[in-house]
């Protein structure tokens, strides 16, 4: 059973004018324990669907169950099994201590007192909380505020966790530990994370699968590798050492696209840049060097990054939006 599914998710706000289509058919599946990244641009449908999935919002067409349950139809079942936290929101009371604001939030689900304690305690210590707890919320950093809503939104044990841009505001040191944070609990416990963010390098560090979404829809879906070679061939790189020219023998290679080469006089080296199908053409084109009695001083495979597929997409979709403007 897959932990969050959904099929034809659409979610339409009136507006004066027409209809706001936030969801146009969303359907997806993640599995237990897995980190799945929802990235788009601003106005995308992210927050509209972890509100859907959160049970915070009806939808308006389509289905999703979490952990079984349908979201519209079982609410109170899928609110057992869940929690969410939003990094832009306020998220707790400022005139009472970080201790006292999870302790309330853990009375909210009913956790037995000792098992509350405990639980507050632990996530305080792998969030490096500890030290704040007796501040009150008002008086928090905004990082450590970040890392008590966090510590919320996993008080209840949940098997689900919905969060919306969670490392939003955050230095690179807290962001990063809030991440590593966030995989530990995915892969030790087994929760599954639904993670909406516009940050690349983090959805790119943590997550097993990404959706790319813009306008309500998908535009694609895979695990980050598979994202990054969807866009293009990848590359090998090499600097050869000592410089020159020709090297038409990598033409000959199966498997090998393409090659440019330039010469760095200065560092007494050649960059040649060898477009390769697959890595056996890559390892060939790297042996072919060696055996003309050049020395390989570095090599590098080179891939598209998470922001250049994201660009290519939803770029795209800027392209078509000025045209359905101009017409
Ligand atoms: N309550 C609402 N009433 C009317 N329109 C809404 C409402 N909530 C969202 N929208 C519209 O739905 C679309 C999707 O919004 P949503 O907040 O889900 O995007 P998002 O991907 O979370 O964007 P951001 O990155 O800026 O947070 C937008 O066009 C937004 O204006
Ligand atoms: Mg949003």
């Amino acid at each position: 059973m897959p932990s969050v599914e959904a099929s034809g998710l659409r979610r339409e706000f009136k507006a004066k004018d027409a209809p706001v289509v936030a969801l146009d058919g969303v359907t997806l599946k993640v599995g237990q324990g897995e980190v799945f990244g929802v990235l788009g641009p601003n106005g995308a449908g992210k927050t509209t669907m972890i509100r859907i999935l959160s049970t915070l919002l009806l939808p308006t067409g389509g289905w999703a169950k979490v952990m079984g349950h349908d979201v519209e139809h079982e609410p109170e079942k899928v609110r057992k099994v869940i929690n969410m936290a939003s990094g832009a929101e306020k998220a707790g009371y400022d005139f009472i201590s970080a201790k006292r604001n999870l302790w309330f939030f853990s009375q909210l689900y009913g956790i037995p007192s000792e098992k509350a304690e405990k639980k507050i305690a632990e996530l305080s210590e792998t969030l490096g909380l500890t030290k704040y707890l007796d501040r009150k919320f008002y008086a928090l950093s905004t990082g450590y505020r970040q890392r008590a809503t966090i510590a919320r939104a996993f008080v209840n044990d949940p098997r689900v966790v919905f969060l919306d841009e969670p490392t939003i505001g955050l230095d690179v040191m807290t962001a990063r530990s809030i991440r590593e944070f966030l995989q530990g609990e995915a892969r030790r416990n087994g929760r599954t994370i639904i993670l909406a963010s516009h940050n690349m390098a983090e959805v790119d560090a943590i997550c097993d699968r990404v959706a790319i979404i813009d306008k309500g829809r998908i535009l694609a879906e895979g695990t980050p590798e598979e994202l990054k070679r969807s866009l293009g061939v990848p590359a090998l790189v090499m600097e050869v050492s000592p410089p020159r020219e020709g090297f038409e023998t990598l033409s000959r290679i199966a498997g090998v696209k393409g090659f440019t080469s330039s010469t760095e006089e200065e560092r007494g080296l050649c960059t040649v840049q060898v477009v390769v199908e697959n890595d056996a053409a890559a390892r060939a084109a790297e042996d072919a060097i060696r055996s003309e009695g050049l020395k390989v001083v570095a090599s590098w495979r080179k891939q598209a990054t998470l922001e250049e597929v994201f660009v290519a997409l939803v770029g795209q979709g800027f392209k078509e939006r000025e045209e359905e403007g101009a017409g």
